[in-house]
């Protein structure tokens, strides 16, 4: 097939006509971005890679190319016409979908050290539950910084285009990442550096890690399944197809961790159920009719360890957060509707009315006046909204300068912080006193510049705050006085995670 294209292209070429894209591929880009494009030295370059891509973007890059990487520009080689006929060719899938088997997944780990070599305590003098894992999205890169005196202590180059937020290993030790190609990679943080890596798919959304510190849970969107790892290891465990109880495979949007349930939860895209896997070795045997996939024998039921109990909804399920006890599921699905589903009873229990695009998976928990509040911002308006999760009903709406990303807030603040990245005061950052739920401050610490995504040091006396540029900033600012007092250099850091909030599951931060 691919000799034909090569072929039919080089005597389109020949004969003055553009030359077929899948010619040009396998001529231009193939030797970076693989034969399939299934990546190599370069990204993958499938649909299911592009497509939070704009199309004028990517005919940009391959006319232009990307400073300072590997891409070259091939405005000089390839007409415009070429050009674009590649692009959409990039962005149609493939007749037969590439395949990533469970041969080729466990081919691709590499152990960079051996466990027994790795030392028994820190080596770098930093406080180890005070450090922040930097994501810097501008040149694929981690920074980790010692959050006491604000200074770099490693930056190591990462899997292109890591997504989902770091997990941590619940003694702090370890940090995983995920990345849009399906890289999931492991950090020692005591001696700073990689451990091991393995792909588990061609395209993932992102990973979760157990609170017994044994499994990950990575969710695939190609292939559509959930990978099931060794955290000490990132050795291969089991792979769930995910499908439907109408026997349906469908895309994982998001996998978290439920740790009091000793359990992950899994959101389908392409279809309305909620999965959970209890990672619990004791937990009860699983009787949903479905046992033809997972069949034990001749048995109807399917043992509850490592398998997924399915909760049927009314609609999908994009992004969620749980409410502190983690009996609660809060999830948005595209069209802006927003669920409650009660875990235990594995059904929908309410249904939020919120306006515009709620971004659910950011939002926040926090006490006021004897009641769990939660708070979410908002992807379509400039609003946070405030639910109590007692009676499920709006507290208020709190207008705020524009659309916006992440709210974050910690124990020890007043204050939630909110970011208006998806408007043109992307600039402003929005503080909303938790007491009063009225805004008592608006910052703009670099006018004209996207500001986003807080994260507070664990005693949550510092708010540091992304400049998310090429080249960008992280701003390190007093939580009380609201002065700067420090800017690092970074290229564009579009998360940075602080280790004792992510491991004690601060409620002021996404888990
Ligand atoms: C010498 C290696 C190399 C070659 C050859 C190459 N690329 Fe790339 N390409 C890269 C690298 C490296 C990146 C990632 C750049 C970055 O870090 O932003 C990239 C990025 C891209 C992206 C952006 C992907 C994304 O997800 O944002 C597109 C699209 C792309 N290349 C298309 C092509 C096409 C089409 C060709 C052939 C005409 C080609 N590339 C040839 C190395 C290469």
């Amino acid at each position: 097939m691919r000799r034909a294209w090569l072929w039919m292209g080089l005597a389109l070429a020949a004969s003055g006509h553009a030359a077929a894209p899948a010619a040009l591929y396998q001529q231009h880009c193939q030797s970076c971005h693989g034969e399939q494009r299934l990546g190599g030295m370069a990204p993958a370059l499938l649909p299911q890679s592009l497509e939070r891509s704009k199309p004028a973007e990517l005919l940009a890059t391959v006319r232009d190319g990307r400073p300072a990487t590997q891409m070259q520009g091939f405005a000089d080689w390839l007409s415009a016409d070429e050009i674009q006929a590649l692009v959409g060719w990039l962005r149609t899938p493939a007749a037969t979908p590439p395949r990533w088997s469970e041969a080729e997944m466990a081919a691709s780990h590499r152990q960079f050290v051996p466990l027994a070599q790795l030392p028994d305590a820190p080596g770098h003098g930093a406080d180890p539950a005070n450090l922040f894992v930097v994501v810097e999205a501008g040149d694929h890169h981690v920074s980790v910084l010692d959050g006491e005196r604000f200074t770099v202590l490693a930056r190591f180059a990462s899997h292109y285009a890591l997504h989902g937020g770091p997990k941590f290993s619940p003694d702090g030790r370890f940090v995983y990442f995920a990345s849009r190609d399906g890289w999931v990679s492991q950090y020692d943080l005591y001696s700073l550096q990689k451990v091991a890596e393995i792909r588990v798919g061609l395209n993932t959304r992102n990973v979760a890690a157990s609170a017994d510190g044994r499994w990950l849970l990575a969710g695939n969107t190609l292939p559509e399944n959930l990978v099931l790892l060794d955290a000490r290891t990132l050795q291969p465990v089991k792979t769930l197809p995910v499908r439907t109880q109408q026997g349906q495979l469908s895309r994982v949007s998001a996998v978290y961790d439920a740790a009091p349930r000793q359990s992950f939860i899994v959101a389908l895209k392409d279809a309305p159920e909620l999965w959970e896997i209890s990672y619990n070795p004791a937990a009860e045997p699983i009787y949903d009719g479905y046992v033809h996939d997972y069949a034990m024998g001749e048995g109807l039921a399917k043992p509850g360890f490592l398998n997924p109990r399915r909760t049927p909804l009314d609609a999908v399920l994009d992004d969620f957060f749980f409410d502190p006890d983690y009996r609660h599921v809060i999830g948005a699905s595209r069209d802006g509707r927003a669920q409650v589903v009660n875990l235990d009873i594995r059904r929908q229990v309410a249904a939020l009315q919120l306006d515009g695009m709620p971004h659910l998976g950011a939002g926040i928990t926090f006490k006021r006046d004897g009641r769990i509040l939660l708070a979410t911002p908002n992807l379509k308006t400039g609003q946070v909204s405030v639910i109590d999760t007692g009676n499920w009903q709006e507290v208020t709406r709190i207008a705020t300068p524009g659309p916006g990303f992440f709210l974050r807030s910690h124990e020890r603040t007043p204050y939630a912080w909110v970011d208006a990245m998806m408007s043109a005061q992307r600039d402003t950052l929005t503080l909303i006193d938790k007491r009063t739920l009225q805004v008592a401050h608006t910052l703009r610490p670099r006018p004209g510049k996207t500001t986003a995504h807080v994260e507070f040091t664990r005693d949550g006396r510092y708010a540091l705050v992304s400049v998310m540029e090429t080249p960008g900033e992280l701003l390190v600012i007093d939580a009380a006085t609201l002065r700067e007092v420090a800017a690092l250099p970074m290229m564009k850091p579009i998360g940075k995670y602080n280790v004792h909030n992510k491991i004690t599951r601060s409620e002021g931060t996404s888990h």
